[in-house]
């Protein structure tokens, strides 16, 4: 049966194609209220494929409003759905998102990004495609090739696709939560596409995330932006004490700044050591995804370290600058600096809030400023450890096995999906990470790709990893 599967799903390659080339149309921007509609008409698509192929209980759960910026609006629907509810088989929770990154051409895309082109090297470029479009259609193909060889699927499947994933994935745990004796209950495993293989060459199984603790910065001074040649020199700047306190919280050698932030950090063991050995990844394809050759590490382990197993601060922006181009003479009233630190084991939330709270208020009052600042955390997910052990990762492991021919690498992730935690918390089960893209996909980033031979092999790989499940007592 399974091989059945496997070539249904290399002979009807382009119908899959299409299927995300009308999902990518659908520009589901989270983060843009402007877009937010969109969303919405993805989560209508979305019902409308597993309707039509048949799913039960194709429902949706609503979070609830967002507050953005003092307006409220409406947060896309979490869409569920079931094939399949025979008491006989194991029954697999499948995550995904269809919400995606902002793009816009003028950033530098080649094409037009949400209009999905395969370029010569068989790439399917396109917002979304990798992150997480492709994955979350991959698990639909699925479902359309068993019905349409009229075979049933070798375990129950359940879907939870959510559609705020890149803004927070608000109103989802409480969801998640409350269906985990609801709609999830019988749920014996979850499986969750959404990351990308280490490199470029070879599957890996993920068992890490890291967590993700965002802030807002917020210094205000004049009553309105300013003449810098009237008022330069003679009243505190706001973006001055934003730069003074910015500088502060981390080395440009990625050294975080915030007292106590290390304390928390789990010590290293030589078993953990092991775990950084053998894995198909080189500084070459490190230095290929980001495109020059800025690494801070030189070896492979510590790159992998530092991405997998300690925190990092990154700075992201300044809300409020003047950021045209040309010049312009103001002193802008009121900046907001945004950064966030990814967190480790067994660093807790609140804690790491408390202690950048407490030092970013301290370096305030160091510099005698008469502005204000205002520091929240605007929102904090946990990071995620996982048992690669379990019988879940052997199914997958087996799965990889029969569609790539190799053994997969066991990996972390630096990047977070914070729901990751909630439903191994919520539910009891193991939660896996199993990856369709690869390393250089450009998830976030310009020119975003899916390999046709990923997205194609990521099909047959989330089927025959069913199959698994299911050959496993
Ligand atoms: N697919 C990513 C998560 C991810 C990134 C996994 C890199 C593995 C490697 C997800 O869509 C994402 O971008 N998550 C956000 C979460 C945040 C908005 C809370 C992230 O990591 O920035
Ligand atoms: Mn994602
Ligand atoms: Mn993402």
């Amino acid at each position: 049966m399974v091989q059945q599967f496997l070539d249904y799903v290399e002979k009807n390659q382009d119908s899959f194609v299409d299927r995300l080339r009308k999902a990518v149309a659908i520009p589901s921007v989270s983060g843009d209220p402007s877009h937010r509609q969109d969303v919405f008409r993805m989560a209508e698509f979305l019902q409308g494929e597993l309707k039509a192929l048949g799913a039960d209980n194709v429902e949706t759960r609503d979070p609830g409003e967002q507050d953005f910026h003092g307006t409220k609006l409406p947060l896309p629907p979490i869409v569920l759905a079931t094939v399949g509810t025979d008491p006989k088989k194991k029954t697999v929770l499948v995550y995904g998102h269809y919400d995606v990154q902002p793009a816009l051409k003028e950033d530098g895309w080649t094409t037009d990004p949400f209009t999905l082109v395969e370029d010569d090297q068989q790439r399917l470029i396109g917002r979304g495609s990798s992150d997480d479009k492709g994955p979350v259609l991959g698990w639909i193909n699925v479902v359309e090739s068993h019905v349409k060889l009229g075979l049933e699927l070798p375990v129950n499947l359940k879907f939870c696709l959510e559609g705020m994933e890149e803004s927070g994935s608000e109103g989802l745990e409480k969801i998640i939560y409350s269906e985990a004796s609801g709609y999830f209950k019988d749920v014996d495993a979850v499986c969750i596409s959404d990351n990308y293989w280490l490199g470029t060459t070879k599957p890996c199984l993920t068992y890490g995330l890291r967590g993700v603790s965002y802030f807002h910065l917020t210094v205000r001074g004049p009553a309105r932006d300013l003449h810098s040649g009237v008022f330069g020199g003679t009243v505190h700047e706001p973006m001055t004490d934003l730069f003074a306190v910015m500088s502060k919280l981390v080395t440009p050698t990625g050294k975080i700044l915030v007292p106590g932030i290390y304390d928390q950090v789990r010590a290293m063991t030589d078993e953990e050591q092991k775990t950084y050995e053998n894995l198909a990844f080189e500084m070459k394809e490190l230095h290929d995804a980001v495109g020059n050759q800025i690494n801070i590490h030189d070896d492979v382990r510590s790159v992998l370290q530092h991405r997998w197993r300690y925190p990092s601060l990154s700075l992201h922006g300044i809300e409020g600058a003047f950021y045209n181009p040309g010049d312009k003479t103001v002193v802008p009233a009121c900046v907001i600096g945004k950064f966030s630190i990814r967190t480790v084991p067994d660093m807790g939330m609140d804690k790491v809030t408390e202690l950048v709270e407490k030092y970013v208020t301290d370096e305030f009052k160091k510099l005698g400023s008469k502005n204000t600042m205002k520091i929240e955390c605007s929102h904090a997910g946990n990071h995620w450890l996982s048992s690669p052990d379990h019988w879940n990762y052997v199914a997958a492991s087996k799965a990889v096995e029969k569609v790539f021919g190799v053994k997969p690498d066991l990996t972390r992730e630096g990047g977070s999906i914070p729901v990751t935690l909630s439903f191994q918390d919520a539910l009891q089960k193991n939660v896996l990470l199993l990856p369709m893209g690869r390393g250089d996909d450009g998830a976030h980033s310009i020119n975003e790709k899916l390999d046709r031979s990923n997205y194609i092999s990521g099909i047959k790989l989330l089927g025959a990893y069913l199959y698994e499940v299911a050959q496993l007592e």
